[in-house]
């Protein structure tokens, strides 16, 4: 049924780019870059110009700064599909388009295209996915935008316990066959094949190695003492250099190291997804989708998307920024281990007030790393917040892997709108809006959800 609905509305989109301005709207996470870059590679195949603009989210502020009449053509990505109640106002002019898979909205209206596989009962798919087959119905030249999809869904996390299952994996399959993909089995380390090791251990925060993520000479000392060379010929070592003996002894120490941190021994372990005939830096997936992410939330989307569509023009200036997004990173975690007041562990959940020291750009990627690590009350979400622009906070909401009885958007949304605030997103993760000043009355209204949490 979706993939019916996807064939019709792109043969109905397909003449609607010809004669309409075309707006593509899309988020500036991972997911929301590659959509947009696989959009931008189907209409420009299709001969037609048009807009794009990355935003943070489709919030009543940014949508306010969106104009459009009766000449445009909106297409919304990776949002859209729970915002209908701010693009509703545009629809008796404007025809609208949204790819998505946020917990939607539903509205009827002969001007709004909606895909969105939660709209049919499918399971959980990127937007990226949801853009790859609206771009494939487009024209089977569009195939050849799988590995954007990929990208995108591993920067949603799509690939959850590190394998693809369903469509996402058909999907997959479709890439190695027209060899822009290969799959291979290993550790779920970054950067296997172009980092030393010891930064591969610093960065990896999922799974998190306690005292060696985010630590690169913690991670050379936990190296040395599992009796893994570091250096060779001068040379710092990487992954794909050890042997399978150090190979091994590297899973153990890991394993030990992780020991009472929440999951199981074999998270370390996952699927390697490899881009075929991209440099040699940019070949590993989940290091291509952080990039991605590092531009995004950074105002850099351009550069990420000049990358993704085969520019590599940007690589210089790109590395800049990841360095800088790390660094933000970092400091972050930093600010919060040596702030422990700043975390409130309430009855229903554990809040962190993070105020103005941990850019709202980033306070959804700190959240989901204090929620993968040891010390964070696994068994109820965790919420960050972090000040945002406008007399605003942002707030960011994550739930264990295992939580499945808790609909996190539900009760975010909830919570922001009597706050005078809004949100969305998915069960697992979701985030919002709220006025500054309202955090406290935020965290009372999630208190006061203790029992629908249980029920739900
Ligand atoms: O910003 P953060 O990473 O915490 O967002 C988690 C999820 O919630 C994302 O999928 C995001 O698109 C969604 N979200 C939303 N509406 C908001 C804020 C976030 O749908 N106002």
């Amino acid at each position: 049924l979706l993939l019916d609905e996807i064939d019709r509305v792109a043969k109905i989109a397909k003449t609607i780019i010809r004669e309409k301005n075309v707006k593509v709207f899309s988020q500036f996470d991972t997911d929301g870059v590659s959509s947009a870059s696989i959009l931008a590679k189907a209409l420009a195949r299709e001969g037609v110009n048009f807009q794009l603009r990355i935003l943070k989210q489709l919030t009543t502020e940014t949508f306010a700064e969106i104009s459009a009449d009766e000449n445009d053509f909106l297409i919304f990505s990776d949002f859209g599909s729970g915002q209908l109640n701010l693009l509703e106002k545009l629809l008796d002019k404007t025809q609208i388009l949204i790819l998505d898979h946020h917990e939607p909205t539903r509205l009827q209206h002969l001007n709004l295209f909606h895909i969105n596989p939660m709209l049919f009962g499918e399971e959980e798919m990127s937007a990226s996915v949801v853009c790859y087959l609206f771009a494939k119905a487009m024209s089977i030249k569009n195939a050849d935008t799988v590995d954007l999809a990929i990208i995108g869904a591993v920067g949603d996390e799509s690939d959850e316990n590190w394998k693809f299952d369903g469509m996402i994996k058909k999907i997959l399959t479709e890439g190695e066959m027209i060899g822009k993909i290969s799959v291979s089995q290993g550790l779920r380390l970054y950067g296997r094949n172009t980092r030393p090791i010891h930064k591969s251990l610093a960065y990896t925060f999922d799974p998190y190695i306690p005292g060696v993520s985010g630590s690169e000479s913690h991670a050379v000392q936990f190296l040395s003492d599992a009796g893994i060379r570091v250096k060779e010929h001068g040379s710092w070592v990487r992954l794909c250099d050890l042997t399978p003996d150090e190979q091994q002894k590297l899973a153990t120490a890991i394993i030990f190291s992780r020991m009472g941190e929440a999951g199981s021994p074999d998270d370390i372990f996952g699927d390697n997804y490899t881009l075929i005939g991209r440099p040699d830096e940019l070949q590993d997936v989940r290091e291509l989708s952080t990039l991605v992410n590092s531009c995004g939330r950074t105002n850099n989307a351009t550069l990420a998307m000049r990358v993704l569509l085969e520019d590599y023009s940007v690589l210089s200036r790109i590395q800049d920024v990841m360095d800088g997004y790390r660094r933000m990173i970092g400091d972050s975690l930093d600010w919060v281990r040596n702030h422990q007041s700043s975390i409130v562990k309430g009855e229903s959940a554990t809040y962190v007030f993070a105020g103005d020291r941990v850019p709202e750009s980033i306070i959804g990627t700190i959240t989901s790393i204090m929620m993968n690590s040891n010390g964070v009350d696994a068994s109820k979400p965790l919420i960050g917040l972090a000040d945002a622009e406008g007399g605003f906070v942002k707030v960011s909401a994550r739930i264990s892997k295992s939580l499945n009885h808790i609909n996190l958007k539900d009760i975010i949304s909830k919570a922001a709108r009597a706050c005078g605030g809004e949100g969305g997103g998915h069960q697992k993760a979701a985030g919002g809006l709220i006025p500054k000043g309202s955090e406290r009355r935020f965290s009372e209204e999630i208190e006061k959800m203790k029992g629908e949490m249980i029920g739900s």
